[in-house]
């Protein structure tokens, strides 16, 4: 039985704007699972409806087997959800946050005056377990979101963007933190927008675009799908203009433009090669890598268009 199963899931918001068009997305138990889109493609929606806080016009929602909205106090139990943004009730302390949300899913007083202590003193937060959250620095707060997460023990972890404006040294203790609970058999399900970071984590992604999945496989074949090499060039100079597409290969500028990233295809090289003659700048150095999840990612949702990203 798949943790997380959605089927031809439709959302409008204010009956006007779809959101999410038929949206399919299966998660699978034990699965370290990226949800990765760009800006507005409906991640957020879509763990909203998730976690019953979003409302939806047609489509099937599950978890572990439960409807979404005939079982919603059962399928909210299963799920601990880090929230893109703080939603701290700004009268209680970081104590009381914890210990309110344990009572919210009836957990006894004592059972979670204990499990807040043991997570305040895990996060670092134990000499701050008096002061309301806005007297926490940004990198705590996010620490308090997780530990109000798991305060239930919940069987799937649901983070939206949980590192973003977060430090190095945090984000790498939130990455072991997070592959430890995974290889404890927590089900993770992860929005990021830096895909090196889900390449890293994730045994399994989705790539959601304008509202659809356009690709979800083990991150493994998601890359390897590309089925070629990418070709990185340095510039002497930026380029500002670059065609998205030559032929049916996608040009991805990088690095504000002093370079360029598309897939390795016969008669490719010589055609960029050319329009940049054109525009007379000059190669600087060429290298040849392996594709990423990020190359998938540009390529998967790309639209057309003219200006090239600055990925
Ligand atoms: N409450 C709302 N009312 C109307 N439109 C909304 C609402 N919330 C989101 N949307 C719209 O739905 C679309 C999807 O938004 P959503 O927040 O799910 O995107 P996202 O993938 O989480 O993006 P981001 O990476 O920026 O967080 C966007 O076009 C957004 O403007
Ligand atoms: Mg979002």
């Amino acid at each position: 039985m798949p943790a997380i199963q959605i089927k031809n899931l439709t959302k409008f918001y204010r009956n006007q704007f779809k959101a999410l068009a038929d949206l399919q997305l299966t998660v699978e138990p034990g699965q370290f699972f990226g949800f990765l889109g760009p800006n507005g493609a409906g991640k957020t929606t879509t763990i909203g409806v998730i976690t019953g806080l979003a409302n939806f016009q047609s489509g099937d929602v599950k978890v572990f087997g439960k409807d979404v909205r005939k079982d919603y106090r059962e399928t909210r139990a299963m799920i601990g959800l880090v929230p893109q943004e703080f939603n701290f009730d700004p009268f209680l302390s970081a104590e009381q946050i914890l210990t309110y949300e344990a009572g919210y899913f009836g957990i006894p007083y004592r059972e979670g005056k204990k499990r807040a202590e043991e997570w305040l003193k895990f996060f670092d937060l134990w000499s701050k377990r008096k002061d309301g959250y806005k007297r926490l620095s940004g990198g705590m707060k996010r620490r308090l979101l997780i530990a109000r997460a798991l305060m239930h023990d919940p069987k799937i972890l649901i983070l939206d963007e949980p590192t973003a404006g977060v430090d190095l040294e945090l984000r790498y203790q939130l990455w072991s933190f997070l592959k430890d609970l995974n290889s404890k058999g927590k089900t993770i399900f992860l929005t990021t927008h830096y895909i090196e970071e889900a390449e890293k984590l994730c045994t399994h992604a989705a790539i959601v675009h304008q509202g659809r999945v356009v690709a979800q496989d083990s991150v493994d074949k998601l890359i390897h799908g590309l089925h070629a090499e990418f070709v990185d060039l340095d510039l002497k100079t930026a380029v500002y203009e670059f065609p998205k597409q030559v032929g049916d290969v996608q040009v991805v500028l990088t690095n504000g433009g002093r370079g360029l990233s598309f897939q390795e295809k016969p008669g490719i090289v010589n055609k960029v090669l050319h329009i940049l003659h054109e525009k007379g700048i000059e190669i600087e150095k060429v290298g040849v890598r392996r594709p990423t999840l990020e190359d998938a990612f540009l390529t998967l949702t790309a639209k057309k268009g003219a200006a090239g990203s600055d990925a």
